[in-house]
């Protein structure tokens, strides 16, 4: 668990852009990991789940909750986007969350971020919208999107 802690941090560090204050540190995720309800998938650069020693290039967290699971985050590093990376980590997530009696996928994202473009080829459509939700580095503040996602 420590090693993949360490990995799901590796990629934190590169995959989020200080600016949004959207990156979770170190004890946000061991406590998310400890409570039970969450989960998490590692996948390498070959988009396969990742080997023993091998590095992470990018993961997803999830919290399960009744007939529903959360993307709490996703992220690639950057050098290995546009690779469809993305792609198969979300339907990694739909296939687990599925078998853990899922029946909807459930998201919130900042307005604005490109990754809108693959949640939306993916099946996700808005349910919502929180005015001024975030709050950034430098005190603006920005809407939340939420998105559902149907699993079949
Ligand atoms: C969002 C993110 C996970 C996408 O990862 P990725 O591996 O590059 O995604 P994929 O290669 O699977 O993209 C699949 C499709 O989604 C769309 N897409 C993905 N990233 C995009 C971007 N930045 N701009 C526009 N479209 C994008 C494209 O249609 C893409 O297909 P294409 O490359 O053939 O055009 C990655 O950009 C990331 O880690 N961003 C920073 C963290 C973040 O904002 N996470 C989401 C909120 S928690």
């Amino acid at each position: 668990m420590t090693d993949d802690l360490d990995r799901i941090m590796a990629v934190m560090a590169s995959a989020f852009d200080p600016a949004w204050g959207e990156a979770w540190n170190r004890r946000q995720v061991d406590d998310a990991l400890t409570l039970g309800n969450c989960h998490y998938f590692l996948i390498s650069a070959q988009g396969k789940p990742i080997e023993a020693g091998e590095e992470a290039a990018g993961f997803s967290l999830s919290r399960t909750g009744y007939e529903e699971e959360e993307l709490l985050l996703l992220a690639v590093a950057p050098e290995y986007r546009r690779l469809g990376l993305g792609r198969s980590l979300l339907e990694a997530l739909k296939r687990a969350s599925s078998q853990r009696g899922a029946k909807r996928l459930l998201l919130e994202m900042r307005r604005g971020n490109p990754a809108e473009r693959l949640y939306s080829s993916m099946g996700f459509y808005q349910i919502g919208e929180r005015k001024d939700y975030y709050r950034l580095l430098h005190g603006e503040r920005l809407d939340a999107l939420t998105f559902a996602c149907d699993i079949d």
